[in-house]
């Protein structure tokens, strides 16, 4: 992968800072009614209607709240699996079933996932939709992440897809003060197909 110019570098660098801050100001009532208010969206979405085999993310630092779509996909009867630090391979994820029993352990970024058990992980093109945290997002389907790279590399996989195989449909769940209108982008930056916040639904394809 080429290097950015040290400006875009240090301009992602301080748009993560700038938004890392507001989203972590947001109150834990704020952040309770986000969630809610994403059980909304996620109800009305065919997509996520539609979809049986679903990748979500255990929020931390003050990204948008997971817990109430995770407990209304289990009420629907799908499937959860939340990515983990791929135990050999250099910044991969792993994706692994999530039920209200799995145990959790907390990785080394300090963010909770479930424990590796060989017989609950999901192969990345067998998910029908990812729902990916992120940092910031702009109106044109650009995600800015945390800066490892993790979710670039897993949605790069889509260049392995079969012709008879649909690709994980990916989103971004975000809150509304996570939009940024100037992100500076990087070759490597993958797109996404839609935001999806508490207040509304950004679609990009
Ligand atoms: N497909 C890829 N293969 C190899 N390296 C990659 C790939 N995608 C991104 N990287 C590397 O990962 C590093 C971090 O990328 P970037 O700053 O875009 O992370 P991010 O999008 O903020 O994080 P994430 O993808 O985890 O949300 C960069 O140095 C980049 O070169
Ligand atoms: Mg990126």
């Amino acid at each position: 992968m080429s290097d950015l110019t040290p400006l875009i570098t240090t301009t992602r660098t301080a748009i993560r800072q700038q938004i890392r801050q507001r989203r972590q100001q947001l109150s834990i009532q704020q952040q309770q009614q986000a969630g809610r208010d994403l059980v909304h969206q996620f109800s009305q979405h065919p997509h996520i209607q539609s979809a049986q085999h679903i990748a979500i993310y255990l929020h931390i630092d003050g990204e948008l709240d997971t817990q109430a779509v995770i407990d209304w996909c289990w009420q629907q009867g799908k499937q959860v699996y939340i990515p983990i630090l791929h135990p050999f391979s250099h910044k991969q994820l792993l994706f692994t079933r999530l039920t209200a029993t799995t145990p959790l352990i907390k990785n080394k970024y300090g963010i909770s996932e479930p424990q590796l058990n060989v017989t609950q992980v999901i192969p990345y093109l067998a998910l029908d939709l990812v729902c990916s945290p992120l940092v910031a997002f702009d109106l044109f389907g650009n995600r800015l992440g945390m800066g490892g790279g993790y979710y670039d590399r897993t949605f790069s996989q889509h260049q392995f897809v079969r012709h008879d195989q649909q690709p994980p449909y990916v989103l971004g769940l975000a809150h509304d003060c996570q939009q940024h209108d100037n992100l500076p982008i990087a070759p490597w930056d993958m797109p996404i197909k839609e935001i999806i916040t508490p207040s509304r639904t950004l679609a990009f394809c």
